[in-house]
């Protein structure tokens, strides 16, 4: 059976992509409230030398979006660790392992782990070997297009595919490209090219087209959409009523209920000036995508409320005058 099945209408399999500070559990599940995504990956859980392998699995809850699928992704290079972790998240329930070699970060890259695999193609092919024969889960990897440069790009995607994973996710621009220059979406076709084994597109994806082209483009097996998703949170729908032919028009209520489940899913113990910077961070992403509502943005980051409901009260009215497309039936 395919991992990544298209829709009735033919539209690709749409992924949620892990997006560690942004994308946490609150936004996954403000996200899973709207819906239209078919499956989201966890921003990565790193496991460092000497991990404590139970304490951090804690941090993974499979069933966070239920009836939506969340994977777990892992990000380190100690092959006995990664094993035992994925073990672990298989025990959890994890519905399938997903290995990071893509985080630019130095503090992970300093360890040799995240994008860092990428300067070692038999390393990464040794890491992923090592998680795919300790589980019997589906084993994934998401990448880069390389560390500094893309000279090792095609040694790369075939030891990636050779240690036995399902699929390949594949974010085109190196680890030096940081998020700055465009993503390159002719290495996805490239990678197409290659391999046997599925791609999944992803960056720079934005709009319906953008993810049309990126199909038309790169010849994808499905789709993975990150940031894409908070500047608008209705992309997933959008593109499946596309695929179906029939028009979409995001309702008021649901982005009323998108933030509200935002706010109800932030932890406790998170005190209430963290809530408005976590708000604003959503909404500026937000105010960014709509034209509408570019003009207010700063309005909004720059205003002073200590309490989240108050910021909510201050924002909403910019909101409704920007939002005049949405449906309020
Ligand atoms: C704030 C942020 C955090 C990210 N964290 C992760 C992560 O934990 N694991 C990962 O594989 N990719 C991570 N990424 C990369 C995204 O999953 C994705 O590959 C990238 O943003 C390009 O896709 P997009 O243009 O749709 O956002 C992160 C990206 C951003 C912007």
């Amino acid at each position: 059976m395919t991992l990544l099945p298209k829709d009735p209408h033919g539209c690709p399999y749409l992924q949620l992509a892990p997006m560690e500070g942004v994308g946490d559990s609150s936004f996954r599940k403000a996200m899973a409230s709207i819906g239209g995504f078919d499956e989201a990956v966890r921003d990565f859980l790193r496991v460092p030398r000497q991990a404590h392998i139970e304490s951090l699995a804690r941090q993974y809850t499979p069933h966070e979006i239920a009836p939506i699928p969340l994977a777990a992704q892992l990000m380190g290079s100690e092959c006995d660790l990664m094993a035992a972790m994925a073990r672990e998240m298989e025990k959890k329930g994890a519905p399938r392992i997903d290995l990071n070699c893509g985080c630019p970060s130095n503090t992970v890259t300093g360890k040799g782990a995240g994008s860092s695999l990428l300067k070692e193609p038999a390393f990464l092919h040794e890491v992923a070997q090592s998680i795919v024969q300790a589980v019997s889960i589906p084993v994934t990897l998401k990448m880069r297009s390389g560390f500094d440069d893309t000279s090792l790009f095609k040694e790369n995607l075939l030891a990636a595919q050779e240690s036995g994973i399902r699929y390949l996710t594949l974010h085109p621009r190196t680890k030096a490209d940081g998020y700055g220059p465009p993503a390159k979406w002719d290495l996805i076709a490239e990678a197409k090219a290659l391999l046997t084994i599925p791609v999944v597109g992803n960056g720079d994806i934005l709009t319906v087209a953008d993810a049309l082209q990126m199909v038309a483009h790169t010849g994808c097996d499905a789709l993975m959409i990150g940031r894409g998703s908070i500047i608008n949170p209705f992309i997933f729908h959008q593109i499946k009523a596309h695929y179906a032919g029939v028009p979409y028009v995001p309702k008021w209520d649901d982005l009323m209920r998108y933030f509200q489940v935002y706010q109800d899913s932030v932890p406790e113990e998170i005190p209430d000036k963290t809530r408005v910077n976590k708000l604003k961070q959503l909404m500026g992403f937000f105010f960014k995508g709509n034209e509408a509502l570019l003009a207010m943005r700063q309005t909004i980051l720059t205003s002073q409320y200590a309490d989240p409901s108050a910021f909510m009260q201050f924002a909403l009215p910019y909101l409704e005058k920007g939002l005049t497309f949405f449906s309020r039936e």
